[in-house]
């Protein structure tokens, strides 16, 4: 037996045994000829004393931080003053009377015992090391509670976990595929998943009403704080199922995960709002509702104005930014700035002073403004003394967009705080806008169902149909997406013909999901969690990278193996492939 005991679990009742315990030189202190050194493994911390004039124990010497030793000796109460709070394992130590090396470290290239600001690539280099350092150790064990929480809950609700390929064709998710050329049919290529989408779809028409997988998707996709080539979502499709059966379903797994997690933070019920109601509120498909701050409509302060800026507009929307109405003219400025970056028009500011016990508006255009539409501005945003009024006008996707993002620029907590806010957005429409040549833009993907209602108006009025499409958001990042997806050929051919898909494209893109469609397809809906997305979160974390073992750089590269790297000649001419352009070293 190597130990007896891990040193992180050992607590006040087990003064007086004697352990055997491994683990890594954390650091060490030499005091009054005796050394104090803090012992470390996967659950934690525990300090050790150790006197080198003992017999056997002489070796201590040379011990230096992150060496590996085996260490026998008895456990005892440490001494009156020296117990520390701040430490599970405070209140004990072990006196040493017996030691093996079991291995040796050159000195680490990083301090691991803090989270000191050490450069991502050096981290991911010697990724092993930064494991080692308690932020990595605790935010992957969250992941597996995470896994683990989501699992039991599907499980409970009776879906089956079947593993779909990762040598396939290529899907329709929108982004840019990975691919692998094939050695035994040289010349042609099999693309990895951007998600298990048209094989769940097809478990589906094979008689499995309930799926799920913790799936692993692949997208060659510019890289970002929530975005990494390989991630991994937990993937569900049921059949005979409404977008709220699905909602109910996937509810219960995030709720699981968060309860497992962050117990008591999580909700007992997730809400749901429409995609319409969050750009009027929020300015945003993935509203951040932790915090208000919210847009508000003052079409009917200005419908009669003739101050430029605002009449003849679509829309004239104003946030009231609590408390900033003394910002300087500089960040003032820079807001506006902001703001036509963002693209629009300009942005009107107003300072909310208290002129004679009398709260007044102050800003370079307040004298364009009758003084009905000054007090509709103060009275519709409950603006008082001290707030700072921002108002953009225009057309409304601008406009909310705009107010949206200046909200989050100026109110938007950092991640770990105020607590889990979960909402479903639902009701997207099912087109995003229009391609040059006038064809309406699938905003999902082709199999998207329309809303029932909306059927109708597929061809006269595209760009007002809704979808029954869903996504769900937490504090603000959109934590995944599904949909209901069409089963029937009659509207899936009006769709086909609406986006200008051809029969032949239909038929190469996916025409195996269309003739599977041929067979009795039952109706069905599904949804994809990003779990690398719910653990950044639960773990405080804003970069999907701090909760991933082995991630990728901004640049897409792991410095650790040197991925991506060139390949042997002899591999790729058995691929029969010939390289047109020599890698270039980064
Ligand atoms: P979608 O493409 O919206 O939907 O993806 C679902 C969720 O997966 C996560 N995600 C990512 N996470 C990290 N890095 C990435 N590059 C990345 N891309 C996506 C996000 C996202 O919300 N098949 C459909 C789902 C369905 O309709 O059932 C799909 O994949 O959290």
């Amino acid at each position: 037996m190597m130990r007896t005991h891990r040193p992180g679990e050992l607590r006040a009742d087990h003064i007086g045994n004697r352990a055997t315990i491994c683990g890594w030189v954390a650091n060490r202190r030499d005091h009054g000829g005796v050394a104090f050194l803090d012992i470390r493994d996967a659950t934690g911390l525990l300090q050790i004393v150790v006197d080198p004039a003992k017999a056997g124990l002489e070796g201590i010497k040379q011990v230096r931080s992150e060496w590996v030793l085996q260490i026998e000796g008895e456990i005892t109460a440490r001494p009156d003053g020296t117990v520390n709070d701040t430490m599970p394992t405070g209140a004990v130590e072990l006196v040493v009377d017996s030691l093996t090396v079991l291995s040796e470290s050159e000195p680490p290239p990083f301090p691991l015992d803090e989270r000191v600001d050490v450069d991502e690539t050096l981290r991911l280099r010697h990724r092993y090391l930064d494991l080692r350092r308690t932020p990595m150790q605790k935010n992957l064990r969250t992941r597996a509670l995470v896994n683990k929480a989501m699992r039991a809950a599907m499980d409970d609700q009776d879906f089956v976990e079947i593993e779909t390929p990762m040598l396939i064709a290529s899907t329709p998710e929108g982004a840019r595929d990975f691919v692998v050329p094939s050695r035994l049919h040289p010349g042609t290529f099999y693309a990895l998943p951007q998600s298990p989408q048209l094989f769940k779809q097809l478990l589906m028409v094979g008689g499995f009403d309930r799926y799920y997988q913790i799936a692993r998707c692949l997208r060659d996709e510019d890289l970002r704080a929530d975005r990494q080539f390989e991630f991994m979502q937990l993937d569900i499709e049921m059949t005979f199922a409404t977008q709220n059966d699905v909602q109910d379903a996937v509810g219960k797994a995030v709720i699981a995960a968060a309860e497992a997690v962050r117990p008591g933070e999580g909700p007992t019920e997730v809400p749901r709002m429409t995609w319409h109601e969050a750009m009027e509120r929020f300015g945003s498909d993935k509203p951040d509702i932790r915090f208000g701050m919210e847009l508000t409509d003052l079409a009917a302060v200005f419908a009669t104005t003739e101050f430029r800026a605002f009449a003849g507009a679509a829309a004239v929307k104003g946030v009231c930014v609590d408390g900033q109405g003394e910002a300087s003219r500089n960040v003032v400025d820079g807001l506006v700035e902001r703001a036509k970056q963002l693209g629009a028009a300009g942005l009107v500011w107003m300072r909310v002073r208290d002129v004679d016990g009398v709260a007044t508006l102050e800003s370079p255009v307040v004298k364009f403004l009758s003084p009905d539409e000054q007090a509709g501005v103060l009275q519709t945003l409950g603006a008082t003394v001290g707030d700072l009024v921002l108002i953009a006008a225009g057309d409304w996707h601008t406009t909310v967009g705009v107010l949206g993002q200046l909200r989050l620029d100026l109110g938007r907590p950092p991640v770990n705080v105020g607590g889990l806010h979960f909402v479903w957005v639902v009701d997207f429409p099912l087109f995003d806008g229009v391609t040059d040549q006038g064809k309406p833009i699938s905003a999902h993907h082709p199999f998207t169902m329309p809303h029932e209602e909306d059927i109708d108006k597929l061809e006269s009025d595209p760009l007002s149909v809704r979808s029954q499409a869903y996504d769900l958001v937490l504090n603000g990042w959109e934590l995944g997406s599904g949909s209901v997806r069409i089963h029937r050929r009659d509207v899936q051919a009006r769709i086909f013909a609406l986006l200008g898909i051809s029969e032949a494209e239909q038929q190469q893109k996916f025409g195996f999901l269309l003739d599977a469609f041929r067979f009795g397809p039952p109706p069905h809906a599904g949804f994809a969690v990003g779990i690398d997305r719910i653990v950044a979160i639960m773990s405080g974390e804003e970069n999907i990278r701090e909760v991933i073992a082995f991630p990728k750089t901004q640049s897409g590269a792991d410095p650790m193996t040197n991925a991506p790297s060139a390949i042997e000649e002899v591999q790729l001419r058995e691929l029969g492939l010939q390289v047109r352009k020599a890698p270039t070293k980064s």
